[in-house]
């Protein structure tokens, strides 16, 4: 065997665990993050040492550091089986992160097995893509449907002028509504597994075994699947590899799940914060009809995936200030990435021409958002975020956007919820060539159950 041709880090230099840590998750950061992340530039450089709910981590916070990060995966696994404090039994017991990073799956591969995996997904998302093929138009049509049926349904019970919770009337039914349609979800597990997901999106106590269930549940319905192939995602993997096992195909539902739901989700309501609020740019692209304009001035303002899952380092190496320890874990700010890229606005580091492409709200390397869900996920949210806005004459915030709620979690800058009052021309139904058209039962039975989750949520 070959000499190891790497450094080791100077026996002076601090590790991780004996740096004092300043927890992330505060109130301070619910609030406004962008300060936590310049007091943490100001005080350590790129790079810094944050405590997340116990467990000392690397914050990657400058866009050039990030993106060496995410560039190099030899140096920056993705296997949790590289991280140190995992390894050497140093986590705490019961610590609520490790639930969602013990799903192996393809976010948490390195190499071959990595490649293989972001193919096979690349092969089944591919009918999709394409919106003049049947399986592609299919779906946007679908999509456009589920929009109508909520704008409906609001119509119906608010009436065309009024309130609404555009995350909890609008976005998240939708792209539960999608997630049904998309993965081939059978009536019978249909809502048993919107249930699940929110439980476990919603994180905290319950987070756990509502994990376990949701894994069983797209466990269930590969198992389903196989049995009967339809057009469908699951289908489409099982096609384009195999040898997945029912467990395996689970995993990989499961996570795309979270992105179909959570982070596409996330995307829809920045991107409808922006355009309310007025940012001036964002609602100039929109006018200008570029919608994936918009969408990129919203994931740069405020990028879904804030801070994106762990990297561990394969040995020593130095990153910012600091030296990394092998085994190390690190997280990549996109958030903070941009931050830093907004202030060094026309600097050598980056292209005006290109700023807005610039962004990191799909990550970067090889575990960038795979191509084909980059398509999907613009295509819906260009949908989700086009349709609602051709319905709406006027809508605006009801709170002021300071005091607007965000979700407390070190990965995603989520909103609770967005408020709005709201006027529309006429409610969709009318639409459609003068016949009225109610939403169907399936929208009303969705609705009904996140409702009660809501309602028992709050209790
Ligand atoms: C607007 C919506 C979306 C955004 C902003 C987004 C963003 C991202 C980001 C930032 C990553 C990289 C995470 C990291 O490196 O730690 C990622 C990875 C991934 N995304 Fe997306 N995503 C979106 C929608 C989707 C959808 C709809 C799907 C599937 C249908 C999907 C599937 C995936 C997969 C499979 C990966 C893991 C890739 C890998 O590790 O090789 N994403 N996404």
């Amino acid at each position: 065997m070959e000499a190891q041709p790497y450094a080791a880090a100077p026996d002076d230099r601090p590790v991780l665990g004996s740096l004092p840590v300043e927890p992330l998750l505060t109130s301070e950061f619910d609030a406004d993050p962008g300060a936590v992340y310049r007091r943490l530039r100001g005080r350590h450089g790129p790079v810094a040492p944050v405590g997340l709910m116990g467990v000392p981590v690397w914050l990657v916070l400058d866009y050039r550091e990030v993106l060496d990060v995410l560039r190099n995966e030899y140096l920056w696994r993705r296997d949790i089986r590289y991280w140190r404090a995992r390894a050497q039994g140093e986590l705490p017991s019961g610590w609520p992160l490790l639930a969602g990073y013990e799903v192996r799956q393809t976010m948490f591969m390195d190499d071959e097995e990595h490649r293989a995996a972001r193919q096979t997904l690349h092969t089944a998302l591919r009918p999709f893509q394409e919106a003049r093929g049947p399986q592609g138009w299919e779906l946007r049509a679908a999509v456009s449907r589920y929009s109508d049926d909520l704008v409906a349904l609001l119509a119906a019970e608010s009436g065309s002028a009024g309130f609404a919770d555009l995350g909890a009337q609008y976005t998240r039914p939708l792209l539960l509504m999608v997630t049904t349609k998309l993965f081939g979800c059978p009536v019978d597990l249909g809502d048993e597994l919107v249930m699940d997901l929110w439980r476990m999106l919603d994180g905290g106590p319950g987070a756990e075994p509502a994990t376990t269930r949701a894994l069983a549940a797209f466990t269930r319905l590969a198992a389903h699947r196989r049995a009967r192939p339809g057009d469908d995602l699951t289908s489409y993997l099982l096609l384009a590899d195999p040898r997945l096992s029912d467990e395996q195909l689970g995993r990989e539902l499961f996570m795309n799940a979270v992105y179909l739901n959570d982070i596409t989700g996330n995307m829809v309501l920045n991107t409808l914060l922006e355009v309310i609020r007025g940012n001036a740019t964002v609602r100039r692209s929109l006018s200008a009809g570029q919608l994936s304009e918009t969408v990129d001035r919203a994931a740069l303002a405020n990028p879904p995936v804030a801070n994106m899952c762990f990297r561990f380092a394969a040995r020593d190496t130095p990153l910012g200030n600091y030296w990394i320890r092998a085994g190390d874990a690190v997280s990549p700010s996109a958030a903070a990435a941009h931050q830093d890229l907004l202030a060094i606005g026309t600097s050598r580091l980056v292209d005006p021409a290109l700023s807005t492409r610039s962004h990191l709200g799909w990550g970067a390397g090889q575990h960038q958002c795979p191509t084909a869900a980059r398509e999907l996920a613009g295509v819906l949210v260009a949908q989700a975020v086009g349709r609602i806005l051709d319905h709406l004459t006027t809508v605006e915030l009801t709170l002021p956007p300071d005091q607007l709620p965000w979700r407390t979690g070190p990965v995603v800058r989520g909103l609770r919820l967005l408020p709005v009052r709201y006027e529309m021309a006429r409610p969709p139904s009318q639409h459609r060539g003068g016949v009225p058209r109610e939403p169907d039962r399936r929208t009303r039975g969705l609705l009904a159950g996140l409702r009660r989750l809501m309602f028992r949520g709050q209790g």
